[in-house]
């Protein structure tokens, strides 16, 4: 089998966010990215279209010749990712694989929490499939998981117009209605890869002793260590030190909003998916 670059997967910009700490991290291994922002946001849509939409992807990207594909979006790992690994992959090569990102944070999130109390902000999608809550108990059963439903921050991301007073009601609506749920939260997760932007208004809305967790970080150490575990998935991974960028929607227009979310200018090329 030829080796070929990780395949990283989001619904819109938002694994952007996911892929920078991956590429600092490894930058030897060639990567593409795929948003899906014909389609995006996926954070309030069922979970037979998030899978659909989700495994069209996935495909795409192992059609573009990934061997290893990363769900870097929260809503797709929590509603499409169990189906994908249980019921698709075995029909395919059964070297081929899909990784998400709600496991690796789970793993992790208890050595942040000194009071086991951890507030998870996400998609509605996130938060009704009580992944974080079912994947948080496997590791730190002692922890207790407080969840707030954030539906209209990816689209004020996605648009552009977080930074607008608008958008600063909603984000002090969503914090203030978390921490109305425990005294005792000194955790939060950014259950959603497009909220790191929000991250710096977010922090001042929290007292001080209460620490704001993105993912990317996280994830990125995680798949380091999956690599260093699995030599033979490993050795399928093409090392260039290339990136390239697909969109199902138009270039232009990912080209302009994608820098907010990479740090840096990129040029994308139209994929056609379904
Ligand atoms: N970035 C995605 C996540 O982590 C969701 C965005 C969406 O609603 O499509 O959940």
């Amino acid at each position: 089998m030829e080796s070929g670059p990780i395949g990283i997967f989001d619904s819109g910009y938002g694994g952007l966010t996911v892929m920078k700490e991956i590429v600092n991290e490894l930058p030897q291994y060639d990567y593409i990215y795929l948003g899906d922002n014909a389609r995006a946001p996926y954070g309030n849509r069922s979970f037979e279209t998030v899978y659909e939409y989700t495994l069209q992807s996935v495909n795409a990207l192992f059609d573009k010749g990934c061997k290893l594909v990363i769900l870097a979006c929260n809503t797709a790992s929590a509603k499409a990712l169990r189906n994908i690994q249980q019921r698709d992959l075995p029909k395919m090569d059964a070297r081929l694989r899909v990784l998400g990102v709600i496991r690796p944070t789970s793993e992790l999130i208890g050595s942040f929490s000194k009071s086991k109390n951890v507030g998870v902000l996400a998609t509605s999608g996130t938060v009704i499939s009580n992944s974080y809550p079912i994947e948080i108990e496997k590791f730190y059963p002692e922890i207790n998981v407080f969840q707030e439903a954030c539906p209209i921050w990816v689209p004020l991301i996605e648009n552009n117009e977080f930074n607008n007073i608008g958008a600063d009601y909603f984000i002090k609506k969503h914090i203030d209605n978390l921490l109305e749920k425990s005294n005792d939260i000194d955790t939060i997760l950014l259950g959603c890869t497009h909220y790191p932007l929000l991250h710096d208004k977010i922090k001042q809305l929290l007292p001080q002793n209460i620490e704001l967790l993105s993912q990317g970080k996280i994830v990125s150490k995680s798949l380091k260590d999956y690599l260093f575990r699995h030599s033979a998935l490993e050795s399928l991974c093409s090392k260039n030190g290339k990136t390239a960028f697909y969109t199902t929607d138009s270039t232009e227009i990912f080209d302009q909003q994608a820098e907010i979310f990479y740090g840096k200018k990129l040029k994308s090329e139209y994929l056609h998916i379904m």
